[in-house]
């Protein structure tokens, strides 16, 4: 017994960018010892609000802080049914606020609790894109000259640019793409990017699962020549047994997983080494606790990690993506979005990690090392329009997964 309990449990939920944020604060009976969590599922921010105010908030009401490992458990399992991403986001936040009180109490930053440091800095990937093969080029350079050794390159948005697209079916609205287009014009960027950025950089692609799966097995073959550090979420979850083919065919590497709710999802994956890459959003995992777990389940299979990191993580999750990275002995590489270049999250998050020439660092502060300013986030109200992106069809309008 910490004889620590939780007093208290609320939400703080702001839009200082470009995404809905999703922030928990555990206090406990201690005035002034608090935690925080991310519970960031930007586009059902509501749902996960009522899963920790209308019911975790009272089932973890004067329980000790002290036990992460029943506490989560207990989270997973009072709905009876269990997984999917409201319901992980709002455990997240619980989950990740009790590890930055147990950093506090023990006076030491996460990456310390969890077994200390494995490295120095947090290696991380910047994304480049651009309308054209030579735009997306110029950002590569510009990376390379700013110390970065791994970059993400892609033509325009998710399944490339829409030009030669007529819209002939568009009357339903949202975001049209050819996935013949985007192939053909993938393989000419890689090709393109790897002849003229030479050999050293380390390039990554995201396929976003626009494929279909033959195709997807057709397109990590066809970038083999160009040694991809990794190729990124090439088919849909449901479609999982395809990577026995695509392993089978090409040693192209493979991060997957951006869209898994349940670690054991995993699994099969891991085991029979299909992937490379464990590559999830932490948050939608259920937090730290289960993502310890699954790095300690791929580092026995030699797979490495790569958590997913874009503007929809909140700071105090980047914070926790960068403590595991530190620790955790099979850390791949990080996706960083450069929230620490954003002037109202750095001042709305202080003790946001920064990156230095390519490399992320955390500070020395016990948990997350990371606060939120309240006041502040209270100004930047959350946006409740429908989102559009995800509404994605192929021409002759059939829905397609985004
Ligand atoms: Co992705």
């Amino acid at each position: 017994m910490s004889n620590i309990t939780i007093r208290d449990i609320h939400v703080i939920n702001t839009k200082p960018a470009s995404c809905n944020l999703t922030v928990v604060k555990v206090e406990t009976s201690e005035p002034e010892l608090y935690g925080l969590g991310c519970a960031t599922f930007t586009y059902r921010y509501k749902a996960v609000t009522s899963v920790i105010e209308d019911y975790y908030r009272e089932l973890l009401a004067g329980r000790d802080v002290a036990d992460i490992e029943d506490l989560w458990n207990l989270m997973h399992t009072n709905s009876y049914w269990r997984n999917g991403p409201v319901i992980n986001n709002a455990i997240s936040g619980i989950d990740m606020a009790l590890w930055d009180i147990k950093g506090k109490m023990a006076g030491m930053p996460l990456y310390e609790l969890l077994g200390g440091k494995s490295r120095e800095g947090v290696a991380v990937y910047a994304h480049a894109d651009g309308k054209t093969k030579e735009e997306v080029l110029e950002n590569v350079c510009r990376y390379q000259e700013d110390g970065f050794e791994y970059v993400r390159v892609q033509t325009g948005g998710y399944g490339g640019i829409p030009k030669r697209l007529h819209k002939p079916h568009n009357s339903k609205g949202g975001v049209y793409y050819s996935p013949i287009q985007y192939f053909n014009e993938t393989v000419e960027l890689l090709d393109y990017i790897r002849t003229k950025a030479g050999n050293e950089i380390q390039l990554i692609h995201d396929v976003h699962e626009r494929l279909e799966p033959i195709d997807g097995v057709r397109l990590a073959k066809a970038l083999e020549p160009y040694r991809l550090f990794f190729l990124e979420d090439l088919l849909p979850p449901e479609q999982g047994e395809w990577y026995r083919m695509v392993r089978s065919q090409t040693c192209t590497p493979l991060a997957i997983g951006e869209l898994f709710t349940d670690f054991k999802e995993y699994d099969y994956l891991v085991r029979e080494r299909l992937i490379d890459f464990v590559r999830c959003h932490i948050s939608a995992l259920g937090g730290i606790t289960p993502a310890g777990k699954l790095s300690a389940m791929a580092e026995m299979c030699g797979i490495r990690t790569a958590w997913h990191g874009p503007m929809d993580v909140s700071p105090v999750g980047h914070a926790a993506n960068i403590q595991l990275d530190m620790h955790i002995h099979n850390f791949g590489i990080q996706e960083w979005s450069f929230p620490d270049r954003h002037e109202v999250l750095k001042e709305m998050f202080p003790g946001m990690p920064e990156c230095r020439k390519g490399y992320v660092y955390t500070n020395k502060k016990p948990g997350l090392g990371i606060d939120i300013d309240e006041k502040l986030a209270a100004k930047y109200p959350c946006d409740d329009s429908v989102t559009e992106w995800t509404q994605t069809r192929v021409m002759d309008g059939t829905c397609h997964c985004p």
